[in-house]
């Protein structure tokens, strides 16, 4: 097989960029995605401007036919994908708390953080098991964790719990096939999202190019904080 190929979701910006940033620094080619198309065409150049192998591509998660358009595009022109980096994720809701939910917001969140990387799964996981191999990312959080669950932020929260069991169930589903599955929590990172006082991007993407790019002998099914387990 030739140069692996990485899909990057939500990487106009943030912890998506700098992972696009690192994956291509370590020579794969990286479908940098975002779902504005002028935002990602920027972040695209920024990093194409510096001699690496990044190809941008129009991607809302949240919209299946979006989806389906990428997944034919990359067979198109790749034949297929190597490495799949669910990042893209919203509604950090810290004004509202599980006992006065908006469940339209909660029904938001999971449109985005869960079934935007499940839909995604599903469209290029059979081509994964035809080749034999995979890595699949799904961007999770502390947040996501029951063993340090708190009140507040109930629909990022119960997402991010909900994605990990995605992670568990794909990666029993897959054992044996050459694809490995696993969450990672980036920590708290200085992004739009995580605000000011996190750590830089850079430390934040370490960990989800680590399980992006483990070998055969990698763990699967697992939740992993800078390579190490986290629990669950
Ligand atoms: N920052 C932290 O402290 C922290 C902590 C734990 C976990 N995480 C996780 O790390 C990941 C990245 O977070 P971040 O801090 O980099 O967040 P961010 O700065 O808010 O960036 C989020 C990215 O997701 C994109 N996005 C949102 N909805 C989308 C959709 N429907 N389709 C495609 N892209 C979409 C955004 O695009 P637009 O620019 O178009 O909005 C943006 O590029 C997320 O999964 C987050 O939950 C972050």
């Amino acid at each position: 097989m030739g140069k692996k190929i990485a899909l990057v979701t939500g990487a106009n910006r943030g912890i998506g960029f700098e992972t696009c940033r690192q994956l291509s620094q370590l020579g794969l080619t990286v479908l940098l995605t975002s779902r504005d198309t002028k935002k990602g065409e920027a972040a695209t150049k920024q990093l194409t401007d510096k001699g690496l192998d990044v190809v941008y591509c129009q991607l809302d998660v949240s919209d299946k036919d979006s989806v389906r358009r990428v997944f034919g595009r990359t067979v198109q022109q790749f034949g297929h994908l190597d490495v799949l980096v669910n990042n893209a994720a919203i509604l950090y809701d810290t004004f509202q708390s599980a006992t006065d939910a908006d469940l339209e917001v909660v029904g938001k969140a999971l449109t985005t953080n869960l079934y935007g990387p499940w839909l995604l799964c599903k469209a290029f996981i059979p081509h994964m098991k035809k080749s034999g191999y995979g890595r699949i990312v799904n961007v999770s959080s502390g947040a996501g964790s029951l063993h340090y669950m708190e009140g507040g932020t109930p629909a990022y929260g119960i997402s991010k719990v909900a994605l990990n069991a995605l992670t568990r169930k794909l990666a029993s589903e897959l054992k044996g096939t050459g694809i490995l599955v696993n969450s990672v929590d980036p920590g708290w990172v200085a992004t739009d999202m995580g605000g000011c006082g996190g750590r830089p991007v850079e430390e934040g993407a370490k960990g989800i190019v680590w399980a992006a790019t483990l070998p055969e002998s990698g763990p699967s099914g697992g939740f992993f904080y800078d390579g190490k387990p986290e629990p669950w």
